[in-house]
Order: structure tokens, then sequence, then C-alpha cells
């Protein structure tokens, strides 16, 4: 079983990463091969919605976005880390589940994997945050884990949290009971998304 923490902080070993880094611990205590994966110096261009990627279930955008592809496909449960930039999730954050648009195919696909949240801010936009990806978590028909949401400015802040750091080891042990259910989605959720939003007619 593999889980992945993907931390979308450009700032290296920030509290994204440290908070992360304890829920892969918790994971790994359970016996989960865990890799931790920093956006931080990697480039990840925009999704430019050419579209192409509903056709083929590849991007055409040949940037550090293709190993990142490989290492969520062959991940069992994904645990999205992101730090609040102007009270919603970064840029980065957003620039990287944007780029997930090409994993739309049923053999390749986020869907029946477990997904946890961890996020960090200075004081306002957590819940913005947590609530984004969470829809985000749920319309891929991935299965969610619990959330982190800490309180941390300067880096290495949220170390001083001991609930919090304990909440982070916490999901990641969650996360690798969730994955041992193996949850499967009934085949009718893997239609093309249209069972859910605002209806106008
Ligand atoms: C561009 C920018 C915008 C930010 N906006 C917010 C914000 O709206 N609310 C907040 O509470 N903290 C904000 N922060 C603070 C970060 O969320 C905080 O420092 C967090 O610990 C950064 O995580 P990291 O260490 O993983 O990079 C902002 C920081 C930056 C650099």
């Amino acid at each position: 079983m593999k889980i992945l923490g993907i931390s979308c902080s450009p700032r290296k070993q920030g509290n994204t990463e440290l908070l992360l880094g304890e829920a892969l611990q918790g994971a790994q205590g359970e016996g989960a091969e865990v890799e931790l994966y920093s956006v931080s110096g990697k480039t990840i261009e925009q999704c430019d919605g050419c579209g192409t990627c509903w056709e083929t279930g590849e991007c055409h955008i040949k940037d550090d976005m293709q190993e990142l592809y490989k290492k969520l496909l062959e991940a069992d449960g994904i645990i999205f880390g992101t730090p609040v930039y102007f009270y919603a999730m970064a840029a980065q954050t957003k620039t990287v589940i944007d780029r997930t648009m090409a994993l739309n195919r049923p053999e390749r696909s986020l869907a029946n994997k477990v997904g946890g949240i961890v996020a960090v801010a200075g004081s306002l936009g957590l819940i913005d945050a947590v609530k984004d990806l969470y829809f985000y978590i749920v319309t891929r028909r991935m299965l969610p884990a619990n959330y982190v949401a800490a309180y941390g400015g300067a880096k290495g802040d949220v170390k001083k949290l001991e609930k919090g750091m304990k909440a982070a080891r916490d999901l990641g042990r969650q996360m690798v009971q969730l994955v041992a259910k193996k949850f499967e989605y009934p085949a009718e959720f893997m239609a093309p998304p249209i069972a859910y939003g605002t209806h106008t007619f």
C-alpha cells in the first residue's frame, strides 16, 4: 500500500511539509510505503485548457507534472498539503489539481483512492482551503479521509502544535485503515461527471 503526500508549498521544509511528514510517519507506522513529494523547485505549468486530455487521457505539457501523474496513479492514498495564500489554497495547489484533469479515464483516474488534506495558515482562510479540496476529492470519486488544519506563520511553527502534529499522525494512520477497506464506487459513479452540479433544466 502506498501513501503519497504532496506538499504544494513553494517553501522548502515549511509547515505544510512538516505536517505532511508527520502524517506520513503515521501511515508508515501502520505498514504503508510512503513518499513525500514537494512541488518546491519543480516546474508545473498551469493547465492551458486545450481539452486534449479529455480525448487522450494525456497532458501535452511535458513538465514535472508528468512524474507526479505516475506517483498519483501508483498511490492508494493521497494527502494534499497546501498553505493558505490569500484566504484560499495556494495557486501551486490549484495548479496541481487543475492538471489532474488529465486523469479522467477509467484506467487512469484517482477514483477509489483515499484522499486526505493538510492545510496551514498564519491566521485566516483554513476552512476555505479545506472545503475546496474536499469538494475536489469528492468529485474525483475519491474516498475522503480526515483533514488537518493548523496555524503556523513562520517556518517550523507547526512543530509547537502538539495536538496538530498528533492529528497529522492520526490522519496518516486513518488513511491506511481506509485504504485497507478497499472501497469502490459503483460503476454508475464512474460515468462522465454529470450527475452532480447545478441543473438548469
Ligand atoms: C503569498 C502569501 C499569502 C498568504 N496569505 C495568507 C492568508 O490569506 N491567510 C493566512 O492565514 N496566512 C497567509 N499566509 C501565511 C501562510 O499561510 C503561512 O506562512 C503558512 O505557514 C505557509 O506554509 P508553508 O510553511 O508550508 O509554506 C500567506 C503567505 C504567503 C507567502
